[in-house]
């Protein structure tokens, strides 16, 4: 029941009037210090209302002009301005240079990464361990055609046997059957050897005449010892790594019909700043050389 506002003896406040039971309630001030807090962060917020967006008004700004959105906008053109300074010198490199200066080095392993997904992960997969049917791995330290910075620079720009580059990689192993270079039971005989250089042989008085069939018919390429020619593309046939399947059936048909494997040349459609990063990045997946 409301009653009538009085002093209250012991602290000299004023009550509010209010009282329950005997009891009444006492108006005692809010302290000073707290109420000028009260008001400086409603004169705050007064300030803050005119000079940034506040008001939930879509397209509003405050007298500064100031949005998050404005501010995000301005960070990420400085991040692709940075980005494309960052490109410009990348581009201006040799891919030694792109690796032997951390900076660029960062950037290009990043960068790299990033077109390698979206250009070449199709045919030699997501981390460059390569796919069956002629689709070298990246990862490894076999290399075709060379796994120094230089070389895989000069294969990813001109491309294997790509029809529209004319510095391509251009070798053509002879179809030794199809173009009747040997017959059949020969095509057996050089295979025979090929898997002797594993230790695979069942047959050794074939492997013996195929022994010499290799000797002038596959050494130029392949090496006298199947040791590979990185100049010409050729394979090694003396380790556990084949392209296209290393069991008797698969090789007799690589003699007989010859693969070639074709990659596009890729300086004529990507940017040379993206090559560069490119072959930093397949660099440091096989160790290179
Ligand atoms: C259409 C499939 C295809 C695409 C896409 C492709 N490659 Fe290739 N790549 C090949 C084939 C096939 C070979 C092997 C050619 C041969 O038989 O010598 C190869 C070989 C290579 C080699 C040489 C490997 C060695 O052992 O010397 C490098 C390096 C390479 N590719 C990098 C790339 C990069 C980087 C990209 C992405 C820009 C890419 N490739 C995209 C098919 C492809
Ligand atoms: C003009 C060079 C050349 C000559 C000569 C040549 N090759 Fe090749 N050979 C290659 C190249 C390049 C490849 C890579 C595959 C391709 O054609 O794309 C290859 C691939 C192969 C492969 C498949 C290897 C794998 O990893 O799957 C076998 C096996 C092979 N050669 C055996 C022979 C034999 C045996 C002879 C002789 C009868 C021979 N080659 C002659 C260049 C040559």
């Amino acid at each position: 029941m409301p009653t009538k506002i009085e002093k209250d003896a012991i602290t000299g406040t004023d009550t509010t009037g209010h009282e329950w039971d005997g009891i009444k309630e006492l108006n005692t001030p809010l302290p000073r210090w707290w109420l000028y807090v009260f008001y400086a962060t409603i004169a705050f917020a007064a300030v803050w209302v005119v000079l940034y967006p506040a008001l939930p008004i879509p397209g509003a700004t405050g007298l500064t002009g100031w949005t998050a959105r404005g501010a995000l906008r301005e960070e990420l053109a400085a991040g692709s301005q940075q980005q494309q300074a960052m490109l410009a010198r990348i581009r201006a490199a040799t891919p030694a240079e792109v690796a032997a200066d951390p900076e660029m080095r960062a950037f290009a392993l990043a960068g790299g990464r990033v077109a390698f997904a979206n250009t070449c992960a199709a045919c030699h997969g997501a981390g460059g361990q390569g796919a069956a049917g002629g689709f070298p791995s990246l990862a490894d330290d076999d290399w075709l055609w060379g796994g120094s910075l230089a070389a895989i620079h000069r294969t990813i720009t001109h491309g294997v046997r790509a029809d529209d580059d004319n510095d391509t990689h251009a070798t053509l192993m002879p179809r030794f059957l199809a173009d009747g270079m040997l017959n059949a039971a020969q095509v057996g005989d050089t295979a025979e050897f090929v898997l002797s250089l594993t230790g695979r042989a069942d047959d050794a008085p074939a492997a013996r005449r195929g022994s010499l069939l290799f000797a002038e018919n596959c050494a130029s390429c392949h090496g006298d010892r199947g040791q590979g020619n990185q100049e010409m593309g050729a394979p090694r046939l003396d380790d556990q790594v084949w392209l296209y399947g290393g069991d008797k059936a698969s090789i007799v048909r690589s003699i007989a019909y010859s693969r070639r494997g074709a990659m596009p040349a890729w300086g004529v459609r990507l940017d040379p700043a993206v090559v560069n990063m490119l072959a930093v990045y397949v660099h440091s997946l096989g160790g290179g050389d």
